[in-house]
Order: C-alpha cells, then sequence, then structure tokens
C-alpha cells in the first residue's frame, strides 16, 4: 500500500486522479458507502483545528470509522517507541494519519506499518494542505502556465506547495528573507519536476517576485514548535508582510491563499484575508474534498 508523506508520492498521475475526484466530491457533498467497515487512525502530536475537523467528517462521510488519538494518550516515543506504537495500531487501523512535529518519526511509522500512512503535517510538508491548495486555484485558473508567489517562510506548507505546483507545470515564485529559504532538498526536487513539467521555479528576496502573480499565498512567520523565536522573526519577516500594496502588485485578478490559522496583523493584514479576491475559506473547505478523495485513493 503507498503511502502519502509528502505530496510527490502521488506522483503526477496520482495527483491528477486526486485532485479531479476531490472536484466531485465537492460538486456532490452526498454521503457515500465507498469506505464502509474501513477505519482510519488520525493522532495529533499538535494543535489542529482544519485537519482535525476535515479528515474525522472526511471519513464519516465515506462510510469509514475515524479514531482520533492525541499525544497526551498515545505518548508517541515517550510512553512506548514510535516504530511500537505504528506496529501496534497496524494491528487495528486500515489507515493511519499522523500529526508529528519530527517527519523523521513520521518516516519510521511508515517503516513499522503495512496499512498507508498519511501525514497530517510534519516539520517538512503538509501534503494534504497542498493538495486543498492545487484543487482552490483550479476552481479558478489552470495551475499549468501560471505563476503562484508564496510570500514568508520557506517552511513546511512551502515545500509541499512549490513541488506540488511544480508537478502540475505551474511557475513558483518563493520570496522571504535570506536564511528562510526552503529547504534544498525540496528546491531540488520543484525544479527537477519542473523541467519535466515545462514550470519553473525562482526564490529569492526581492518583492518584486510578486509582480504579475496569479496566487499569492503566505503562512505564519512562526510554525508550531517556533513559538519561542516568534519575536524576533516577526522583525525578520515585517517588509514581506501580505498587505493591500503588496497584493496590489500581483495580477489584477489574483487570488489570495492562506494554509490558517493566519495571524491577522502579521504575515497578512485584515485588507487581504478579507479582500474579494481572497480565497482562503473556500480552500479550508477543500481540506474536506481532498482528504475524502486521497482516502478513497489510497483505500477505495
Ligand atoms: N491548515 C491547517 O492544517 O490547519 P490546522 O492546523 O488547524 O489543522
Ligand atoms: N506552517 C504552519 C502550518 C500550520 C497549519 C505550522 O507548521 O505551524
Amino acid at each position: 500500500m503507498a503511502d502519502f508523506l509528502g505530496i510527490a508520492d502521488l506522483g503526477r498521475d496520482g495527483l491528477r486522479l486526486v485532485l479531479d475526484l476531490a472536484e466531485q466530491f465537492r460538486a456532490d457533498r452526498s454521503h457515500r458507502s465507498d469506505l464502509a467497515g474501513k477505519t482510519i487512525g488520525l493522532f495529533f502530536e499538535k494543535p489542529s483545528t482544519r485537519t482535525r475537523v476535515s479528515s474525522e467528517v472526511a471519513a464519516v462521510e465515506l462510510g469509514a470509522h475515524p479514531v482520533v488519538l492525541g499525544q497526551n494518550e498515545v505518548g508517541l516515543g515517550t510512553r512506548e517507541s514510535v516504530a511500537d506504537v505504528a506496529r501496534v495500531l497496524d494491528r487495528y487501523l486500515d489507515l493511519l494519519a499522523f500529526r508529528v512535529f519530527d517527519h523523521a518519526g513520521l518516516v519510521e511509522i511508515a517503516d513499522h506499518s503495512s496499512a498507508p500512512v498519511v501525514n497530517l503535517l510534519s516539520d517538512l510538508e503538509h501534503p494534504c494542505q497542498a493538495l486543498a491548495d492545487l484543487l482552490t486555484i483550479e476552481q479558478t485558473l489552470p495551475i499549468d502556465g501560471s505563476l503562484v508567489t508564496y510570500v514568508g517562510d520557506g517552511n513546511n506548507v512551502c515545500h509541499s506547495l512549490m513541488v506540488g505546483v511544480a508537478m502540475l507545470g505551474g511557475r513558483v515564485h518563493v520570496v522571504g528573507p535570506a536564511g528562510y529559504e526552503p529547504k534544498a532538498q525540496y528546491l531540488e526536487m520543484a525544479k527537477l519536476l519542473a523541467k519535466s513539467t515545462h514550470g519553473a521555479v525562482h526564490v529569492g528576496t526581492d518583492l518584486s517576485l510578486v509582480d504579475g502573480a496569479d496566487v499569492v499565498y503566505t503562512d505564519v512567520w512562526a510554525s508550531m514548535g517556533q513559538e519561542a523565536d516568534a519575536d524576533a522573526r516577526a522583525e525578520v519577516f515585517a517588509p514581506y508582510q501580505v498587505d493591500g500594496d503588496l497584493f496590489a502588485r500581483a495580477g489584477a485578478d489574483a487570488i489570495f491563499l492562506h494554509d490558517l490559522p493566519a495571524h491577522r496583523g502579521e504575515e497578512v493584514t485584515d485588507a487581504v484575508m478579507d479582500h474579494e479576491r481572497s480565497r482562503v475559506f473556500d480552500q479550508a473547505e477543500n481540506r474536506l474534498h481532498v482528504f475524502k478523495a486521497l482516502l478513497v485513493h489510497l483505500l477505495g
């Protein structure tokens, strides 16, 4: 069974299938029984609203039974080794989905589970978010040939988005302060994928990378686990706030995206969050449709 630890794991054809199925689920919300009799584990080592609720509702709407677990009860790596938790959950569940701090732990879980393992966010990737991001963009414009500019921290959300857009032939600009670029392995992966799709990936510090963009995307400056650095980061990232002036440098029809939760007044202003071309709540809704599609793809 295939795992979904990073957006590239689906391959280009798999990504296309999942997005097309997600679009069908978006158009028709009726409950189905595709996954009747299946049981799905959803584990959270850090807080969550969208991922927690959309994944549980997705399972229910497909007839599966979700089991939601928190770190307080499981003690992943503290009460029990990561590998043993994976071995045990594998005996009960048809799919294991994990939100963890350490991506290496997720790889270890996948190594010790025969059931598919899904990444619900790690320090390196947020691939379920990227699926929703891509679906949201496609509601407005084809990704092939369009320019997506990500402004801010080269983090987990940035990695998955960058790779996903490159897989579908889009152009990606990542703009943020020096020292906070996406990790080299993801940049190389995205550039390699872009070569075969005639996409392009460009990283820099100059805000002119927003000029003419079709999509402007940002995320928090301090991710979960980086709270202690929040003040220092706020200073470094201040020039990269997506405000009305910066958004106006994008194309006249550009849309604004944010994975949420947003820190209004930090990485984005109210004016942009609430702009008529902001699609952040469609994007949040799409987390549900893409997770249903992913479950059917992996288990159906
Ligand atoms: N975007 C996202 O993953 O939100 P949550 O952290 O609330 O799940
Ligand atoms: N980059 C953020 C995304 C939250 C959904 C974090 O990891 O906290």
